[in-house]
């Protein structure tokens, strides 16, 4: 296999509507950082973004809860999230954020670029409106019952419960959570992309072409969904915090967040390039280069079929080579939930376990949730800890540290002064770069851990 020219990875935009935990960082930060750092380890081209997801409903929702204003709230948590990231020493290039002005013009080009080439469509539709609060409705401010799961507290956008995307249109009993009444339909129009109009291409692409190298579960995500038909998606919403629509006629809209949050990915390395007076372009548009995203289960669809049909409407973009998607870590037996406090806060961690960041890397690569949703209980961490850090590894260099000084002076022997049982020993452990190198370069970095634990052992 030729190797690729240059590297260009992601991890999602958290959004900053309140601090990460621990399942976040499991699920889509420690894994990219492992294989960016192993990239560069190996002197190739990579550059790594990230940065805060600062539109979406979530940003103004937590505003009324905190009683203060989305700038507010996007400027505390983007600051937070930024400062426990670089606690935990994830090797970001750049950690950018979405209501930066360079974000906003990205944001807005796409639009034109695909308004213009007729790759939208307008439609006019009936949406929830709240009469009392004399507002549209954001999926997000609606509430009912989920059609797949039957919990009473889904959202229109989702269901938190069971996991499934939904619209407002498939909850049942809606009921507005501005005023809490039930809300009317009303006449608005809106941006769509045509997914259908891709459809041909995402089968070809994903279903044929990364049938052996996607996960089976993204795979499976992706198929199910190019199987259930693609719908057309709108691109823009009846809001006012987010991107404005560019286009006079659309006044009071703005960008649907997951319309410009990937879009985030380019302007992030916009800015890292002209920081560094570098050009971002191949890192986008080159196909020599491998795009790869890190991502949460739950943004699978965007990342797969989604935001691929904004770039191939595009037409200029490279499109994401892999998604290792991770499924879900729960918390000693329990899904991980903000709302119910259920969660290990990062900056809590390491007020309780300063400077031990590399115990929770390790403990979360160890049971990270590459095939299926996993637990993290403090026991196990110090199961770990103590029965694999401790006596494994830190024996390990305990041992060649001590006896190499006892016997032979803290010099490591060389050529003649090897015996056969030594080079036997040397050999078998030359085949450990190349195992954990593979295991690596196929995001099963779990097996990569447990492999360089077996050198240790
Ligand atoms: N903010 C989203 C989430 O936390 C992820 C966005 S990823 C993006 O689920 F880059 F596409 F923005
Ligand atoms: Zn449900």
């Amino acid at each position: 296999m030729t190797q690729p020219k240059r590297y260009l990875v992601t991890s999602a935009l958290p959004y900053a509507n309140g601090l990460k935990h621990v399942g976040h960082l499991a699920g889509a930060y420690i894994p990219a950082d492992i294989y960016v750092r192993y990239l560069r380890a190996q002197k190739r081209d990579v550059v790594f973004v990230c940065g805060s997801d600062e539109h979406g409903t979530a940003i103004p929702i937590q505003a009324t809860r905190e009683g203060t204003t989305p700038q507010a709230i996007i400027d505390k948590y983007h600051e937070a999230m930024k400062q426990d990231f670089e606690d935990l020493s994830m090797s970001f290039d750049i950690y950018h954020r979405t209501s930066s002005p360079l974000h906003h013009e990205t944001a807005q080009e796409f639009f034109t670029k695909l308004n213009d080439a007729g790759e939208l469509e307008i439609k006019e539709t009936e949406q929830y409106y709240d009469e009392e609060a004399g507002s549209f409705l954001a999926d997000r401010y609606i509430k009912g019952t989920c059609p797949n799961c039957g919990s009473d507290r889904a959202f229109g956008d989702q269901c938190e419960t069971c996991g499934r995307t939904l619209s407002p249109d498939e909850l049942i009993n809606p009921v507005s959570t501005l005023s809490g009444k039930t809300p009317v339909k009303k006449k608005t129009s809106h941006w769509y992309l045509p997914l259908g109009k891709h459809e041909q291409f995402l089968k070809d692409w994903i279903l044929e072409q990364h049938k052996d190298d996607w996960r089976p579960s993204v795979y499976g995500q992706c198929k199910s969904w190019i199987e259930g038909g693609l719908q057309s998606r709108a691109v823009t919403r009846d809001l006012d915090w987010g991107i404005k629509v560019p286009l006079k006629e659309a006044a009071g809209k703005v960008l649907y967040v997951w319309f410009d949050a990937p879009i985030g990915y380019i302007s992030a390395t916009k800015q890292w390039a002209l920081d560094q007076g570098k050009d971002w372009k191949p890192y986008w548009q080159d196909k020599e280069t491998k795009l790869v995203h890190f991502i949460g289960k739950d943004n699978i669809v965007f990342h797969c079929i989604i935001f691929p049909a904004i770039l191939m409407a595009h037409g200029q973009y490279h499109l994401p080579d892999n998604v290792p998607a991770n499924e879900f870590l729960n918390l000693e037996g329990d899904k991980i939930s903000t709302s119910r406090n259920w969660a290990v806060w990062l900056h809590e961690y390491l007020e309780d376990f300063p400077n031990k960041q590399d115990v929770l890397r390790y403990v979360l690569t160890a049971t990270a949730p590459e095939t299926k949703d996993n637990d993290f209980t403090w026991k196990d961490f110090q199961a770990r800890n103590n029965n694999e850090l401790v006596a494994i590894f830190g024996n390990f260099v305990n041992r060649v540290m001590v006896l190499s000084h006892k016997y032979f002076d803290g010099k490591v022997l060389m050529g003649s002064e090897l015996t056969s049982v030594d080079r036997g020993v040397l050999e078998e452990l030359k085949q450990y770069p190349a195992k954990i190198a593979s295991s690596i370069e196929q995001y099963r970095f779990r097996e990569a851990l447990s492999e360089f634990m077996n050198l240790a052992r």
